[in-house]
């Protein structure tokens, strides 16, 4: 596996790639991998020739208050697992390569409206620093696919959004959430739970299936029924940031008529947010 960190090396592979005719895979983290991003890898592997997994932990997307320092950086066990998964090159730039004006003067990629909602709302400014940071690495990349995982639903509309608006040649796949033996979703903040902690947090996914089987048997009162599984979430400890039931494709509210839902979920266990969700095919 190539490990390159700079933007002029990285671009020389990649085009070589392509000139020799392979396809190039590419994979979007911030680290600290765990079997959701290496299902990613698998799946890029199974698409594409070559597979380019990119490391960058970006602090245009975190808010003044969030874990930027505290975010968990595992560089070497990384590495371990992207060699035994196959990768064909890790990219890892810095800070001041990626932000050559600094992260505060940046050219910008605003997705509007479903940039502004759900997490969007609770984090002003983190969809902005996503579009901008996946659009310049797919400017440093040029991959023919990109890889990103439903468990960051609203992110993965976002990118959609991006790269339509855009006219960016790039096929975005989505991929299922990986859940522990539990149903918790894997995720980086999982690492930030206590034992009783990540006890509770399964408790997410399982009321969340309960309300899905509620819906599959015709219940349709959506805004009641976001309610109680709120209300469940509450009582067995969590701070909500939001409970909705939303269209898949708008993210807006639900309506009698769609077919396609999803539930959505942020809550916070201590300091820990942590979100999930759920897709109903009606
Ligand atoms: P990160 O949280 O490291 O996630 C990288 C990719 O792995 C994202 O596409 C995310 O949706 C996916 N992923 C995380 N947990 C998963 C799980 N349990 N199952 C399946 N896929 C999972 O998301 C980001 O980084 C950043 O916002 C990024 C896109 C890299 C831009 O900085």
């Amino acid at each position: 596996m190539k490990v390159v960190d700079d933007i002029a090396s990285l671009r020389k592979l990649t085009t070589e790639w392509k000139f020799s005719g392979s396809t190039v895979g590419f994979v979007p983290t911030m680290g600290n991998l765990h079997n959701g991003h290496l299902k990613l890898v698998k799946r890029a592997k199974a698409n594409n020739s070559r597979v380019v997994v990119s490391i960058f932990v970006n602090p245009m997307q975190f808010g003044a208050n969030e874990d930027l320092d505290a975010y968990p950086r595992t560089i070497k066990e990384d590495k371990a697992k992207l060699i035994e998964a196959g990768v064909d090159a890790v990219f890892l730039p810095s800070v001041s390569d990626m932000y050559p004006g600094g992260v505060e003067h940046q050219t910008v990629v605003e997705v509007p409206d479903i940039s502004d909602i759900l997490c969007g709302a609770s984090r002003p400014g983190h969809f902005r620093g996503v579009a901008t940071v996946v659009s310049k690495l797919f400017n440093m990349v040029h991959p023919h696919d990109a890889f990103f995982g439903e468990k960051d639903f609203q992110q993965l509309q976002v990118i959609r959004t991006m790269v339509r608006d855009l006219s960016m040649g790039v096929t975005i796949h989505g991929i299922p959430t990986e859940r522990d033996v539990s149903g918790l979703a894997l995720s980086s903040r999982n690492g930030y739970l206590t034992d009783e902690q990540r006890h509770t947090a399964a408790t997410i996914y399982s009321e969340m299936t309960s309300l899905k089987a509620r819906i599959e048997a015709g219940e349709r009162n959506y805004v009641a029924l976001a309610a109680d599984l709120a209300d469940i979430l509450t009582d067995s400890g969590f701070n909500n940031d939001y409970v909705h039931i939303v269209n898949a494709e708008s993210l807006k509210p639900a309506k009698q008529t769609d077919k396609h839902l999803v539930i959505l979920v942020a809550a916070f266990l201590g300091n820990t947010r942590l979100i999930d969700n759920l897709q109903i095919q009606l």
